[in-house]
């Protein structure tokens, strides 16, 4: 696959729930989502920015293509420093999280809620837990994580990943520096990749086949 050219999108960054996805990622991962064949798996939505993305290029798409995201589905201060180690107050701007966190239904119900009002959420299967126990086993021809934020988190998370992915499938990873993007061709063989505004988008593979 050759590298993807930015495009016009039909909709505005303001059109979507808050997140971390930069406009230029936002871009490539609907241009994914609009050629994939699907099925497609999205690891790590939080409140449903990039899951908005790849459900606005399905609606546009007008065929029904499976599509699920997992997330822990944080809902308590407890349950985030029992996964993450450190207390939310330990982050720059923590009512950025606790606003999702401290409500009923936590995090999950920000992103139900965000998928409703934007006509998006009969799009979405939503599962909550850790997705090594919860996701669908597949296979998916797209898969974006965003939980890939470390060589540990790669280390742990991509060949779970890749179990789910079809052959010839893309798996996308958000957050990928170029020293992460070093980590992850040293430890699996891509047979093409692309690295663009921390956006990390493969396929599996021998390079010569
Ligand atoms: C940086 S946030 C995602 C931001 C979001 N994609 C956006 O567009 O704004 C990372 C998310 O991954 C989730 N996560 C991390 N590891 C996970 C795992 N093993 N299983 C399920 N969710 C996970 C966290 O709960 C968090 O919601």
């Amino acid at each position: 696959m050759k590298k993807l050219d930015y495009r016009a999108l039909p909709f505005g960054l303001e059109d979507l729930p808050e997140g971390w996805f930069s406009a230029n990622q936002v871009n490539l991962l609907y241009q994914l989502a609009l050629a994939t064949p699907g099925p497609i798996l999205e690891i790590g939505p939080w409140v449903g920015r990039s899951t908005s993305v790849i459900a606005r290029a399905l609606r546009k798409r007008g065929e029904r293509i499976a599509f699920h995201t997992v997330d822990y589905g944080i809902a308590s201060e407890a349950e985030w420093k029992a996964l993450f180690g450190s207390s939310v107050h330990t982050k720059k701007d923590p009512d950025r999280y606790l606003r999702h966190i401290n409500q009923p239904g936590g995090t999950i119900a920000s992103l139900e809620r965000n998928l409703t009002a934007q006509g998006l959420r009969e799009y979405v299967e939503i599962h909550r837990g850790d997705f090594h126990a919860v996701a669908p086993a597949g296979p998916f021809a797209l898969i974006f994580c965003d939980a890939t934020h470390s060589r540990q988190e790669i280390d742990r998370n991509v060949p779970a990943l890749l179990e789910r992915l079809s052959p010839g499938g893309i798996l996308a990873c958000d957050d990928i520096t170029p020293e992460l993007e070093a980590h992850l061709l040293t430890r699996f063989t891509f047979r093409w990749h692309h690295l663009d505004s921390l956006l990390f988008y493969a396929t599996i593979g021998d390079p010569a086949a």
